[in-house]
């Protein structure tokens, strides 16, 4: 698939109507950090798909008489939010070559998260993938013979359009973005389920995630994305990328829980040292961050039980582990980790398929 089959090409004609969809957020293992042009990324990536974190959107759309721009009504939990309307503003323009049945339309966008806002967890991949999946059910009405499979692949080619790692919220519950050698139909454009059965030990795998700091991040994504460009490290961090993965296929495919910890937290710690050693240098690890490794590599040496971390772009931490041990470390977390939580805020999540049409 190249970018020009994603254009519409559209026949029927409808007045109004309103869609509803469910997008998930999702936890990368093997990490997008730095971009090219157009949302490319630099290197591959790989996802676990959440269940419980997610965006739930509403589409209302009814046709307008002037069809030079684009126009729409942003609520966030029922409420005018203007100030999140020129994201939304600047993803119309980045789409409208693919969808140019958009500024037909005036739209009423109805959002709201199942997350705490400015709980530190990324409403932007979750957003973006439920906006695209309503979007797609518009096209597919003004074209429905669409194929299922272009109805998906679609909607992940307009959220990587939105934000990067939307792409992988869409379908499937481990996602891969980016070209890779191993992954069968692999793209930069949109991503793809992971092509290969997953081992048992990875059904209904664990994620708590554990609220460190709730405040505004320090350094935006795109800030991030852009000082991969020139960053000392930047070559064998993307070959890096390449090769855990590689790692992480065979991982998944047998079950190796040992070798999916060292990937896992090696991948999150490589990210958060980009950023240390990028020019402007930052740290998004709080010293409670530090705390909680500090306790899961001690809990997990002492009891050997394979519970693992990992960080998005942030200071919280999502703590991974397998359900048959969902009580044991329930309890570990709650006697020695949400004293270090703000609030003693954490979220019990684990992985999901993907996003859900509700209307
Ligand atoms: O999708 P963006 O541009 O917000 O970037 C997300 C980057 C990380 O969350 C840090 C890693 C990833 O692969 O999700």
């Amino acid at each position: 698939m190249s970018e020009k089959d994603f254009i519409a090409h559209h026949q029927a004609s409808i007045e109004s109507g309103n869609f509803q969809w469910s997008a998930p957020s999702n936890i990368a293992l093997v990490k997008y950090w730095g971009k090219k042009e157009k949302q490319i990324p630099a290197n591959p990536s790989i996802s676990f798909t959440l269940n419980t974190c997610k965006t739930i959107t509403k589409l209302a759309f009814v046709k307008k008489d002037n069809k030079d721009s684009f126009s729409f009504d942003l609520l966030f939990e029922g409420q005018p939010k203007e100030d999140f309307k020129p994201k939304i503003q600047k993803f119309f323009e980045r789409i409208d070559t693919y969808c140019s049945y958009l500024k037909q339309y005036h739209f009423t966008i109805d959002t709201e998260n199942t997350f705490p806002h400015s709980s530190g967890i990324a409403s932007s991949a979750s957003g973006m993938a439920a906006l695209s999946m309503n979007i797609m059910s518009l096209e597919k009405a003004l074209n429905p013979a669409m194929s299922d499979a272009y109805f998906y692949q679609k909607a992940s080619f307009l959220a990587r359009l939105g934000s990067g790692s939307a792409c992988r919220s869409i379908k499937g519950s481990v996602v891969v973005w980016g070209n890779h050698a191993e992954i069968e139909d692999s793209s930069d454009l949109f991503g793809v389920e992971f092509p290969s059965p997953i081992h048992e030990n990875f059904s209904n795998y664990q994620d708590t995630i554990l609220l460190v700091d709730k405040g505004e991040k320090q350094v935006s994504s795109t800030v991030g994305h852009d000082l991969m460009h020139n960053h000392p490290f930047s070559e064998q961090r993307f070959a890096q990328a390449h090769h855990n993965i590689s790692s992480l296929k065979t991982i998944l495919e047998t079950g190796n829980l040992e070798a999916f910890i060292k990937i896992t937290e090696s991948e999150a710690l490589t990210l958060h040292a980009m950023m240390m050693t990028s020019m402007p240098y930052f740290i998004l690890m709080k010293p409670n961050t530090l705390e909680i490794i500090n306790r899961i590599w001690k809990y997990r040496n002492t009891t050997q039980i394979p519970v693992c971390f990992t960080l998005d772009a942030g200071a919280n931490v999502h703590v991974l582990y397998p359900e048959n041990v969902r009580e044991t470390v329930l309890q570990f977390i709650k006697d020695e980790l949400l004293g270090y939580c703000q609030n003693g805020q954490y979220i019990c999540d684990a992985i999901g398929t993907g996003a859900i049409k509700i209307l």
